[in-house]
């Protein structure tokens, strides 16, 4: 062995010793998801884990097998606990050991996808055309996988920004013209919507707030009179994004209603299906989408009810051009050939913010093929029916109330105690959820509906069973009875 050290590269000395000590990490990582159902959902990072995260920088190596000890006792254990059938907070995906399969090729090409042509990026189209097929797109519509529907919605929105403003507003800016863009989005939308417009120089205000009806969903008269006063005031109504299941209820709103009216006034339709699109997917969810087919983009997750592992978004336009035209930059150093690596043309990177671009396609494109659309299509509706279930546990308990109907994966209710102010019953509420986590039983989360503050159950997970549904009302009379 040489001790010239600009001969020695990162690799290991010893690639039989870091063999073994890989192989030991996918075992534990295999471990860790098989037993997930038989540990707590979650637990709070103990000091002594988080004082092993505190180290001074590292300046030498340290030992390899000391970093895998450390990532197995102080990192691996304490998740966010998406990966166990009782997680029922915010919208998670629950992950599948496949992707860990993928996580690793992935990882050992260590492919850019920002370009080129190489087989990562032929996987990534495949991905982008299964999206086509799905969603009924045309083949000149374009897609790009991305981090999650924040992203997706941000590049789905500069597109039909530039598309209202001309293409030049890339190099201008959005000028008098652009200030006087308004869009709209139901009050349940979203934040990530009113941050784009944030970031799109149009301000969060040009985004109107639509009121909801009872359901939650975007109420279509006070639609067209925003819209209608919006003219009248001399604004530039451009752009209307319809929610395919809101996060606070699973909500959807009459999509294709939004797309009639879009048509009417010649706005861009976006939907933010951060999981509700993939319903799609299902018989019995497919008719409450309706209209979604008809959307000019569509930002949608994979790590959400295609339990992709963490992270992956997709964006779908239908004007394909118009959101290549959006993007796309190729200075000298960037330039496209006709042959070699440097072909492969159109390149991801003319689609989106990021020149590089891992290879998130992969687990996408195994996920799918590993367990096929029909079967997780089933897991989709089987999570509306526990919803629903748990609906029916709630309506039979005194103690609790139903605080939204339930339209999709999502239940929001409480506990109620005579007697008990608003605040009172909002301190009891949360302390119910608290308790929940931190004895590890379960994990929903909290929102406030109607000024009452609701225990949020979210199901986007396929290892959840109607047994966990009933232990989870089970468990939060039992902690209200003893908290009231
Ligand atoms: C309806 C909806 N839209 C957008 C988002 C944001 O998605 P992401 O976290 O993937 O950026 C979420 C996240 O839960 C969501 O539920």
């Amino acid at each position: 062995m040489t001790d010239k050290t600009e001969e020695k590269s990162l690799d290991p000395e010893n690639w039989e010793a870091f063999r073994a000590l890989a192989h030991e990490m996918l075992d534990q990582a295999l471990e860790h998801m098989a037993t997930c159902r038989e540990r707590p959902v979650w637990k709070p990072v103990p000091n002594e884990a988080k004082q092993s995260l505190m180290e001074p920088l590292p300046l030498e190596a340290q030992n390899t097998k000391e970093i895998a000890d450390t990532v197995t006792k102080s990192i691996l254990p304490y998740g966010v606990g998406n990966t166990h059938p009782k997680f029922f907070g915010w919208v998670h995906g629950s992950g599948t050991p496949g992707n860990i399969i993928a996580e690793i090729a992935a990882a050992a090409m260590n492919a850019n996808l920002g370009g080129r042509d190489h087989a990562a990026i032929y996987v990534e189209r495949q991905v982008i055309s299964w999206c086509r097929e799905i969603f009924q797109f045309p083949p000149t519509s374009s897609g790009l996988v991305v981090s999650g529907t924040s992203m997706a919605s941000l590049i789905a929105l500069k597109t039909a920004r530039d598309k209202k403003l001309g293409i030049d507003v890339r190099k201008k800016g959005i000028g008098a013209e652009g200030a006087k863009l308004t869009a709209y989005a139901s009050a349940q939308a979203h934040a990530c919507i009113g941050k784009t417009f944030d970031i799109l120089g149009l301000g969060q205000k040009a985004l109107r707030p639509i009121p909801v009806n009872s359901n939650y969903e975007m109420d279509m008269d006070s639609l067209r009179a925003a819209i209608e006063k919006d003219i009248a005031d001399g604004n530039q109504p451009f752009c209307v994004v319809g929610t395919a299941g809101t996060v606070n209820t699973g909500a959807i709103d009459d999509l294709a209603a939004i797309s009639n009216i879009a048509e009417q006034y010649d706005l861009w339709f976006h939907v933010d299906g951060a999981f509700g699109a993939l319903g799609w997917l299902c018989d019995d969810i497919r008719p409450k989408l309706a209209g979604l087919d008809q959307a000019h983009s569509i930002a949608f997750d994979f790590h959400k009810w295609m339990h992709v592992n963490y992270d992956a978004g997709f964006v779908l336009v239908r004007d394909g051009e118009a959101h290549r035209r959006s993007f796309s930059a190729r200075p000298d150093y960037l330039s496209p050939e006709e042959r070699g690596l440097a072909g492969g043309n159109p390149w991801f990177c003319e689609y989106g913010l990021e020149l590089s671009r891992g290879f998130r396609a992969l687990k996408i494109w195994w996920q799918i093929k590993e367990h096929g659309l029909i079967r997780i299509g089933q897991k989709i509706s089987d999570n509306c029916n526990q919803a629903r279930y748990l609906g029916t546990l709630i309506s039979k308990e005194a103690e609790l109330e139903l605080l939204a109907p339930i339209g999709l994966n999502i239940v929001c209710f409480r506990y109620r105690a005579p007697n008990k102010s608003e605040k009172e019953l909002a301190v009891l509420n949360r302390e119910i959820v608290l308790q929940l986590q931190e004895n590890g039983l379960a994990a929903p989360s909290t929102t406030i509906l109607g000024g009452k503050l609701a225990i949020r159950v979210n199901i986007t997970n396929h290892r959840t069973q109607l047994k966990d549904c009933t232990e989870l009302i089970a468990d939060c009379l039992k902690l209200g009875n003893k908290l009231k």
